[in-house]
Formats: C-alpha cells, sequence, structure tokens
C-alpha cells in the first residue's frame, strides 16, 4: 500500500467524491447523513481540515475535522468523521490518515485532537487506542440517537460513545508515533488485573458474561466482542445486550477513577486495559 498519498483535498471534484465515499462507507441510501461539501470546503478557511488518501486520482480513505475551543486546551480539533473503503480496511490508511492529521495540527498550535467512536468496534479500539494512545475517560450514551441516518452498519442499537482523547505531544502519543512502542501481553488466570468479563460462545454468536460487577485494585479489563458488526448483523437483540452490559460496567469504571489506558487482541479476543489515571 506504499502507492497510497494522503493529502488535503482540492477542487469540488474531489469533495464531490468523498461525499460518494461517505455514502459507501457508512452504508446509508442518501446523502442525509453526509458532512456536506460547502460545509467541508468551509472548514479549511476556519482551521478545520479534510484529508484524503488517495489511490491515484481515486479517493479510498478520508477524514475530516471541526474547529473546537475549550477552556484547557484552547483551539483543538474534532476528528469528526474517518472512514476507509471496505477493500482497503486493516492496511495501515486510517493510521497514516491520523498520522498526517498529526503533523498538520502540531504546525496548527493544537495539542488535543478528540473524536468519538462506538466503544464495541474492534478495530476502532485497536486503531484509537493501541496503535495511536488515545485514552478515554468519557462515556455518551446514545449520542447520535437510534437512526444515524438509517445507516445499514449501525442504526437500531443506542449509539453510545466512547470520547476518545489524542494528546498529540503527549510521550505517550509519540511513543506510538514512532514505532518504539511495544504492545502489552495479557494473559488470563493471572491476578495482574480485575476481569470485569468474559464471553461466552464464539462469532456472531457471541454472548457477554458477567464475571465482577464493581471494580477495584489498579488494573482492570473489559472484554468486548470480536467482531461486535458479526453480531451486529446476526442479532440486533444480542448486539443491544453487548450494548446495554458493557455500558454498566464502562461507567461504573469511569466513576470509580478508572481511564482506558490500552487494548490487546489476543486471537479472536478483544480487551480493553482501564488504569487508574495516576498509572497511566
Ligand atoms: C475504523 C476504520 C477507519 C479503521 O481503518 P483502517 O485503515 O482499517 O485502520 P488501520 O488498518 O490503521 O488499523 C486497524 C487495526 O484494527 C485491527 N483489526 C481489524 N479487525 C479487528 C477486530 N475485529 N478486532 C480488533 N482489531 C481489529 C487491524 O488488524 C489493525 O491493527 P494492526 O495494524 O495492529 O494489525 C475502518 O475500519 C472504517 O472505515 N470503519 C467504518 C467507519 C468507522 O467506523 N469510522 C470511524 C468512526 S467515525
Amino acid at each position: 500500500m506504499s502507492d497510497i498519498e494522503i493529502k488535503k483535498l482540492s477542487g469540488l471534484a474531489e469533495y464531490a467524491q468523498l461525499m460518494e465515499l461517505q455514502k459507501s462507507v457508512w452504508m446509508l441510501d442518501d446523502y442525509g447523513d453526509c458532512l456536506p461539501e460547502h460545509v467541508m470546503i468551509a472548514l479549511k478557511d476556519i482551521g478545520g481540515l479534510t484529508l484524503g488518501a488517495f489511490n491515484g486520482d481515486r479517493i479510498i480513505g478520508f477524514m475530516i475535522a471541526i474547529p473546537g475551543y475549550d477552556e484547557e486546551h484552547g483551539f483543538y480539533h474534532r476528528s469528526h468523521i474517518l472512514g476507509i473503503e471496505q477493500e482497503y480496511r486493516s492496511q495501515n490508511i486510517a493510521y497514516k490518515i491520523k498520522k498526517v492529521h498529526r503533523n498538520h495540527a502540531v504546525e496548527m498550535g493544537v495539542s488535543k485532537i478528540d473524536w468519538t467512536y462506538d466503544p464495541l468496534l474492534g478495530p476502532n479500539a485497536s486503531l484509537n487506542i493501541a496503535k495511536l494512545g488515545g485514552i478515554v475517560r468519557t462515556y455518551k450514551l446514545n449520542e447520535y440517537g437510534e437512526n444515524m441516518g438509517g445507516s445499514k452498519m449501525v442504526s437500531g442499537v443506542p449509539s453510545d460513545r466512547f470520547l476518545c482523547e489524542w494528546f498529540i505531544n503527549s510521550e505517550r502519543v509519540k511513543e506510538r508515533m514512532s514505532g518504539r512502542y511495544k504492545k502489552p501481553v495479557v494473559e488470563l488466570n493471572t491476578d495482574n488485573f480485575l476481569l470485569m468479563n468474559d464471553t461466552e460462545g464464539v462469532g456472531r454468536s457471541q454472548a457477554f458474561n458477567l464475571l465482577n460487577p464493581d471494580p477495584s485494585g489498579d488494573v482492570i479489563i473489559i472484554e468486548i466482542p470480536g467482531n461486535y458488526q458479526d453480531i451486529f448483523d446476526n442479532s440486533k437483540e444480542n448486539a443491544f445486550d453487548w450494548r446495554t452490559k458493557t455500558r454498566e460496567l464502562f461507567r461504573k469504571c469511569f466513576s470509580a477513577g478508572f481511564m482506558v489506558a490500552d487494548f490487546v487482541k489476543k486471537e479472536d479476543r478483544n480487551f480493553y486495559i482501564l488504569k487508574k489515571d495516576h498509572l497511566i
């Protein structure tokens, strides 16, 4: 995939391509839930950013960042939409887009980039937490409603979201950008951490199983589905069950002072590692 080039969009034809890509990534019937061209065009003049991953003239991945402000960090970026065409996924393209975004953001004086994502999606957790070094300490309930513009990918289950915060000048992030970071190994059946849940069954039928309802100690682990999209496509009831039960666990842990610090994929199973904030 070395011939994929990440660059800012320019020209109306490229923005028009991005409308098609948004529609196809989110499996939408129309453009109703896409960010319109005129907004993407305006964003480049007001401190936002739209990046495309180009295979020749064809855009196969993209990211749209909106300028934000808060008292602690001043001007920051909300990376509101990120998507890669299905056949190009798991080829490190989103990671490369985020890396280019970070370079532009540093030049613009931005120190924080944030975005929301579905905590049950393994690829997103791998990218956001394990590869990029984002942290999570905020859980948002049904943030965008259940319909999500009628997306066939995700509508019908509450759209709970993690708010992922990416502190782009932190050592934690610099280490992961440099390739120096060594992924942690999770050995189950040790008492180095508290395992809050595990799972029953595999693949499309994998089900949530509660082990410990209350967090304690300094390090805890919450397992999420190996492939939530498959579970969602197979049974909305099971997807809903995962949503409500992990929602309760994550909210309890965040209230008790834990943050999402890492994520580990172990064969077909996915685990979040949560730590007390002074350990991150
Ligand atoms: C989320 C998304 C942008 C990631 O893009 P991508 O180019 O595939 O991301 P990357 O290849 O850089 O990283 C994905 C990682 O997830 C891993 N992964 C793939 N399937 C996985 C799974 N079921 N569970 C855990 N990890 C998984 C990949 O192996 C890769 O990790 P690695 O590089 O260590 O092997 C892409 O899947 C997508 O477009 N999804 C639909 C839209 C979406 O959810 N957008 C984000 C919210 S706006």
